[in-house]
């Protein structure tokens, strides 16, 4: 597809995730995604979708995709992509109102991109679209992990607003009334995000081989899935 695009946050940008760490970070987050969400067809809620990096393949498996994304670009760049099973909504997320409940709502690397709340209110904004027993799947940066360490002591800006620690996810999670199922690490790379270095997949083996994703206090990012409560 051509792009003549300022939205960066594509699968087909270079400096967005076509590059060998983006690769390697949609590979991992797809499967996640796909090991929670049920293989039978849901109506998803992609909250800050972005141009569809998972939209994609859950329509393509069948589901129904509503992306919600503040950015008018990526809607564009989706709307070209041209699904029947994707729907879009060009709003901030946390002030829209939704009729129907979800049976998935995913945030794919958008929640240190939702500011103007704390992590509680947005996981009970969450709550909120999701029908009870639905599932909530997202990634999130750890702060307590060596590369967020890294970034400060460089004196880096680092992403501020919803960052946390494993263990503070699952409690503003529990807050929220809901039920963590599962967490995984994420990204013990020493690259940038958008590196297209060729060590990325032998860093991707060592990760794998030494079970770094399961050492979750330092994992750089986290992948985790969640469940409304079923009973209300
Ligand atoms: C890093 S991108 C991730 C996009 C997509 N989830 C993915 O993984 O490819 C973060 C996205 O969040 C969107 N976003 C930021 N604030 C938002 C808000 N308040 N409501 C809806 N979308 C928002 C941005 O426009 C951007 O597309």
């Amino acid at each position: 597809m051509n792009l003549p695009s300022t939205y960066l946050w594509d699968i087909e940008n270079p400096k967005g995730y076509a590059n060998a760490m983006g690769r390697y970070k949609t590979r991992r987050e797809l499967a996640f995604l796909l090991a929670h969400v049920s293989e039978a067809r849901q109506r998803v809620m992609d909250a800050g979708g972005g141009s569809g990096r998972f939209a994609m393949p859950l329509a393509e498996r069948g589901h129904d995709v509503t992306v919600v994304d503040i950015s008018q670009d990526a809607l564009r760049l989706l709307h070209r992509r041209k699904h029947p099973r994707v729907s879009t909504r060009c709003a901030d997320f946390l002030r829209q109102t939704f009729d129907n409940q979800f049976d998935v709502v995913i945030a794919i690397e958008s929640i240190p991109s939702f500011t103007s709340v704390t992590l509680e209110d947005l996981f009970a904004k969450i709550h909120s679209v999701l029908r009870p027993g639905g599932r909530f799947v997202f990634t999130a940066l750890n702060s307590r992990s060596w590369r967020h360490a890294l970034h400060t002591l460089r004196g880096r800006k680092c992403v501020r607003y919803n960052v946390a620690g494993p263990t503070d996810y699952q409690t503003a999670l529990r807050k929220a009334g809901f039920e963590l199922l599962s967490m995984d690490g994420l990204m013990w790379m020493p690259f940038a995000v958008t590196s297209n270095s060729r060590l990325v997949p032998l860093f991707e083996s060592i990760e794998r081989a030494l079970h770094l994703n399961r050492w979750l206090g330092q994992s750089p990012w986290l992948l985790v899935a969640a469940q409304r409560s079923s009973i209300e």
